[in-house]
This record gives C-alpha cells, structure tokens and sequence, in this order.
C-alpha cells in the first residue's frame, strides 16, 4: 500500500549520523522533510546533501527538520560526510538515516524494483506539523532534486494551513494567491477585509498573506 498525501507519516526508529531517533519524537512539532538518495559515495547525491545543508537557515524559518536516509551503513554516512563537506562548501547540518537493513526504504516504498531492486529512488516526504504526509516526489537516480521547489512547495503547504489559501501556477513566495473554493464569500470577507480580485466566481486572487 502506498504512502498518500494525508496519510500518516509511518513512525520507525532508526540509526542516523546523530544518533538513533524515533522519528515522530524527532520530529516533535516541527514539519518534516524525508529523503532517500541511492548510495553513498555517489556524485550526484553528493551535491544534493550538500545543497540540503546549506539551506538549512530556511528551512529552520519554516520551522522545517530535515532527515536524509541511505540503505548504507553508518560508517559509510560517516566517510562520505568528510567528502561532502570538503567539497560541497558546506557542514552537514541535519541527520542521515542508515537504513542497510532497508526497513525504512519498505516501510516508505522507497526501493522501486523495476528501476533498482537494491537501491532507492529519489523520494521527498514532506510531512505536516501534523504528522501528516503533504507531498511525495519520485526523481530517478540519475536526476537530482530541486530544493528550490521543495521549500517553495512548503511555503505554498504552510499558506494554506495557515491562511486557507492556495497558489497558482508557477507561484512564487511573495507573488498574489488564490482563495480556496471551501471558503465562502462571506467568510473570505472577514479573512481579507482589503477585498480581493474576482477574475471568476471560483477564481479570486488576494495578496499573499504575511
Ligand atoms: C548519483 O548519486 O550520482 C547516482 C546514483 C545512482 C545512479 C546514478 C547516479
């Protein structure tokens, strides 16, 4: 059964670079972002845990926890941190989950058999101060992340929790928003005295809230 968006977040307790968690206590109330990269020691996971460490700061204004998870063993997270952070101009921030039994890589359905029955995919959970799942990404091995579009896609998760509003094509953090249809013109009134613009009845777009 595949992990959905609104399901629970599986719980587990694993081994990572900073110790052995249990992942919901990790994550406190904190958002979450989980993801797998194939292997150590591999170049283009070398830049994407790189590229994930120096973004810390925003995804620390977001309130957001970051967990990064392999099916090697943690002596090899280890070795590989040193190469990372001496090549990548960064210093690893936030844990590695050494997973070589593969029971989070299961329990998340990270190993697609058909692309590598060893190894995992590229997949991204991000997960709600709910501990609810907000959104799954698949990359294949050989395509790294956009971890622009992740922390746009969780500024775009946090304005709905928040603000009951939904963004629109290509959005950008600061750029107008759109009301979203559950709410009622009646209610959008006491939301946003300033008024918004109606380009339909079910199309009306507002500055985006701060
Ligand atoms: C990499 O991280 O560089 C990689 C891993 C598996 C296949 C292709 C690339």
């Amino acid at each position: 059964m595949s992990i959905r968006i609104g399901d629970e977040a599986p719980n587990f307790t694993a081994e990572t670079t900073e110790g052995p968690i249990n992942f919901h206590e990790w994550l406190g109330s904190s958002w979450g972002v989980l993801f797998s990269h194939p292997r150590d020691y591999t170049p283009v996971c070398t830049t994407e845990l790189g590229a994930a460490a120096r973004l810390k700061p925003e995804f620390d204004k977001r309130n957001v926890k970051v967990i990064g998870l392999s099916v090697d063993p943690l002596q090899d997270h280890l070795g590989w941190t040193k190469d990372i952070e001496e090549t990548q101009n960064c210093t690893m921030n936030f844990p590695m989950i050494a997973d070589p039994d593969k029971t989070v890589a299961n329990l998340y359905e990270m190993i697609h058999p058909n692309a590598s029955d060893t190894f995992t995919v590229r997949s991204v959970f991000v997960i709600g101060a709910d501990k609810k799942i907000k959104l799954t990404l698949t990359y294949p091995a050989s395509t790294g992340r956009n971890f622009a579009e992740i922390l746009r896609v969780i500024d775009s998760l946090q304005l709905t929790a928040k603000h009951q509003v939904a963004t629109p094509v290509n959005w950008q953090n600061g750029e107008d928003v759109i009301i979203v249809p559950a709410l009622s013109d009646e209610a959008a009134k006491e939301k946003f005295p300033e008024g918004w613009k109606t380009v339909k009845p079910y199309l009306r777009v507002v500055k985006q809230p701060q």
